[in-house]
């Protein structure tokens, strides 16, 4: 196959990256790479698929939120991450549809608190956005293709370089042996939440079943 992996120089998308190298053609893409985009620039993706041509998934761990008080935030602080996580993920979705191949697929990151964290709500609110758009945008998708979205909690090798404790973090090979799966497999409309301890990921049908309770793997 070949992919897109966005946000290929982050802890993430390096990761993702590395792992679908293994097996697969792999185009590694940030704001400040050798091929470039952003994602809050829509003409630069336009560019991107221009050069890239046609693909067989594209994958976007780019961009990111940042933790903002309710109360002592400015506005535009406090949205930090609408014009990148979440619309311009929705943008990249629209543009991918005309270059994705049959049958091919979109993957998106959110994120996954596993309580309400001080500074969260605005990050919460991206996260749930992209969920909901997820699940929406799966039954319109044409030609076969699929969408699904990771929402990993905290990654230990994120923590770590917060000089926090990495223990209750997930390792990255995990959460990128998620995208991997989902990429090469067959998820659509799916929330996947890459959990350590677990085989590998646990995840649920959005579209259909839904987890029993307290099923939902919450790490961070
Ligand atoms: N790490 C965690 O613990 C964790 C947990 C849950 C969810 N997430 C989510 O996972 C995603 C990736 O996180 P991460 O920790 O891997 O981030 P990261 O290490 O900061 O890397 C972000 C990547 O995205 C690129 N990027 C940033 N803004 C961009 C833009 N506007 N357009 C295109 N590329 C852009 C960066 O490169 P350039 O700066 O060169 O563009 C870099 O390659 C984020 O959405 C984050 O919220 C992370």
């Amino acid at each position: 196959m070949k992919v897109i992996v966005i946000g290929a120089t982050g802890v993430i998308g390096g990761a993702v990256a590395g792992a679908l190298e293994a097996g697969h053609e792999v185009i590694r893409v940030s704001r400040g790479g050798t091929t470039r985009a952003d994602l809050e620039d829509p003409a630069s993706i336009d560019a991107l698929f221009a050069t890239v041509g046609e693909v067989d998934a594209v994958v976007c761990c780019a961009a990111g939120g940042r933790l903002a008080p309710l109360v002592s935030s400015s506005d535009e602080d406090f949205t930090h991450g609408l014009e990148s996580k979440l619309l311009g993920q929705v943008r990249l979705l629209r543009r991918a549809l005309e270059h994705v191949r049959d049958g091919g697929s979109i993957t998106l990151t959110g994120g996954t608190f596993e309580k309400p964290t001080p500074g969260s709500a605005f990050g919460a609110l991206v996260n749930a956005g992209l969920e909901a758009f997820v699940r929406a945008a799966a039954i319109e998708m044409p030609r076969g293709l699929r969408v699904n979205v990771i929402s990993p909690g905290w990654v230990r090798e994120t923590l770590e370089k917060l000089g926090m404790d990495g223990a209750d973090g997930t390792p990255v090979r995990e959460v990128a042996r998620a995208y991997v799966e989902v990429v090469t497999g067959k998820a659509r409309g799916e929330v996947v939440v890459p959990a350590a301890g677990h085989a590998g990921f646990e995840r649920w049908q959005v579209t259909g079943d839904t987890p029993p309770d307290g099923e939902r793997p919450f790490i961070a």
